[in-house]
């Protein structure tokens, strides 16, 4: 049975797209914080015909991230799919930081992500074909190497928007490593103010609708038409330029040595 992780699922899009994989009948490993939440999706998907599980993690601890991967490893020996798509959005006043002392943006959007896929690349190596899709934003901002953690100057949209494009720049970097490998990586921006907690929070009039999102992120996890595409990034169903520094190859090596320094890979 093709198997699934998806970050963040317990709410907004990555809900709708969990949903959508159960009834093409896979079995999804219904990843988020709340439990009670995450069991409901858990039977949504298996009354739809779906297998599920729920893996609970705090993404804004690198050892839950560790213990996630560790969870998925015991609860599968196949991974085809994995959909990084938990994140924090931009409303908030102050600067805050997670259980690790990092940015708490660029913690659980990006290195939370960056960790766990590394931990799960033997198992997605493994079960290849196989796929990685990595939720970004069309907000995206390039990252002063001199403040990655925001300790300067600090705003909630910054925060949000240099973790965004460091999803980008991972996705870049990712598929190069990856070449040959039968695995392929993309991102992408799924829809514009989809109405979702994030932005409800944010206080914006919300535009799209979830559906919208979730059609976007499946096109990349599942379609025909993607194969041995990689290193992308889609803005929504189109393939897109994203931000230079995506495309700024000393950028993105500044930005893996410190990843695998915070992560201690
Ligand atoms: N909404 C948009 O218009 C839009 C536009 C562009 C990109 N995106 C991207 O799409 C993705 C999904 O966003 P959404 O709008 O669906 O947001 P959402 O409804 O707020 O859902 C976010 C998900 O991430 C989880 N999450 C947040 N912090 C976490 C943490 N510390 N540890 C573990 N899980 C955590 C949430 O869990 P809880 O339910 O426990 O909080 C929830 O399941 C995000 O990456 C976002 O940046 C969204």
């Amino acid at each position: 049975m093709k198997t699934a992780l998806i970050t963040g699922a317990t709410d907004g899009v990555g809900r709708v797209v969990a949903r959508q994989l159960g009834k093409r009948g896979w079995r999804v490993l219904v990843h988020g914080r709340d439990g009670e939440r995450g069991e409901a999706v858990v039977r949504e998907i298996e009354q739809s015909g779906g297998a599920a599980s729920f893996m609970a993690a705090d993404l804004a601890a690198l050892a839950e991230v560790r213990a996630l991967a560790a969870g998925v490893r015991q609860a599968t020996d196949r991974l085809d799919l994995l959909i990084n798509n938990a994140g924090i959005g931009t409303a908030g006043s102050g600067r805050q930081v997670s259980q690790d002392g990092h940015e708490l943006r660029f913690a659980v959007n990006y290195l939370a992500g960056f960790l766990l896929t590394y931990s799960l690349l033997p198992l997605l190596k493994a079960s290849a074909p196989a796929r990685i899709v990595n939720v970004s934003s069309a907000g995206q901002q390039a990252i002063d190497f001199s403040d990655v953690m925001l300790e300067k100057r600090y705003s909630g949209v910054a925060a949000y928007c240099q973790s965004k494009l460091a999803q980008i720049m991972f996705t870049v970097d990712l598929a190069q490593e990856l070449k040959g490998a039968g695995i392929i990586v993309n991102a992408l921006h799924p829809s514009t103010y989809m109405n979702t907690t994030m932005v409800r929070r944010a206080g914006v009039t919300p535009a799209s609708t979830v559906e919208t999102g979730a059609e976007a992120i499946l096109q990349l996890a599942v379609s025909p038409g993607l194969e041995g595409k990689s290193g992308l990034y889609f803005n929504v169903m189109n393939e897109a330029r994203a931000n230079a520094q995506a495309y700024d190859a000393r950028a993105r090596q500044q930005l893996r040595d410190l990843s695998l320094r915070l992560t201690r890979l």
